[in-house]
């Protein structure tokens, strides 16, 4: 399973991209007025920082005014994945952008439907919200798993980029179902690592380790 973060943050992205496990970015157009920045100058700033593909979503609603925000926004930088949210006019969008090399990720995605029509789009990836479905009473999961199950019949392009992910439990359980990518908030990554036992466990070793009085690391000369 890939991981992308999903924030504009350039901070941010520096900081977990050293762990090396990040595979990509997701922005929108909300996370941009969060960083404060112009899009054009972050997006390309986020390219340089990660090898892979990084989401910058089209701000128009229209075809002819999304396909050219695509268009300045896939000649950025080769990372670039064009987002286009899930209506008519974003998937003819899609379906130019894809069919003239530009990876599209659709987003706004809340139904098994709406996922089928992306891949007939020919869009790269497909964001399933599931934090957003959840908070109306749905269930975002069962959405990537209808999405999963439908895909699986097909040789379509598209990968399920799981999206609106609220916690660890979310990622987890997109990976149970096979999902291609979550998106995850840089909190969410930070408590995946998380574990009381591991802290605990931890606080002890250090302390027999103490006690032997040894050290690892041994300057030059001295026998091991
Ligand atoms: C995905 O690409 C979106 O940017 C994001 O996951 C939306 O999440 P939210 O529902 O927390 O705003």
């Amino acid at each position: 399973m890939e991981f992308f973060i999903d924030t504009a943050d350039v901070a941010e992205i520096r900081d977990l991209a050293a762990t090396g496990l990040v595979d990509g970015v997701t922005t929108n157009p909300s996370l941009i007025a969060k960083s404060g920045r112009d899009i054009l100058e972050v997006v390309r700033e986020i390219c340089e920082l990660v090898d892979g593909p990084v989401s910058a979503e089209v701000a128009a609603t229209d075809f002819e005014t999304m396909l050219a925000e695509g268009r300045t926004l896939a000649a950025l930088h080769r990372n670039v994945a064009v987002k286009v949210p899930l209506t008519v006019d974003g998937l003819k969008v899609c379906k130019a952008l894809s069919d003239s090399g530009t990876r599209v990720n659709v987003t706004l995605c809340f139904s098994p439907a709406q996922a089928l029509l992306a891949a007939k789009a020919g869009a790269a990836y497909i964001s399933p919200f599931v934090g957003r479905l959840d908070d109306i009473g749905s269930d975002g999961m069962e959405l990537v798993h209808d999405i999963v199950q439908v895909y699986s019949h097909y040789d379509f392009p598209t990968r399920v980029l799981v999206a609106s992910v609220r916690g660890p439990a979310h990622v987890i359980e997109a990976a149970r179902l096979g999902a291609d990518v979550a998106t995850v908030p840089p909190a969410v990554i930070r408590a995946m690592y998380a574990h009381p036992l591991t802290d605990k466990g931890l606080a002890a070793f250090l302390e027999d380790w103490r006690a032997t009085g040894q050290t690892i690391l041994r300057t030059k000369g001295e026998a091991a």
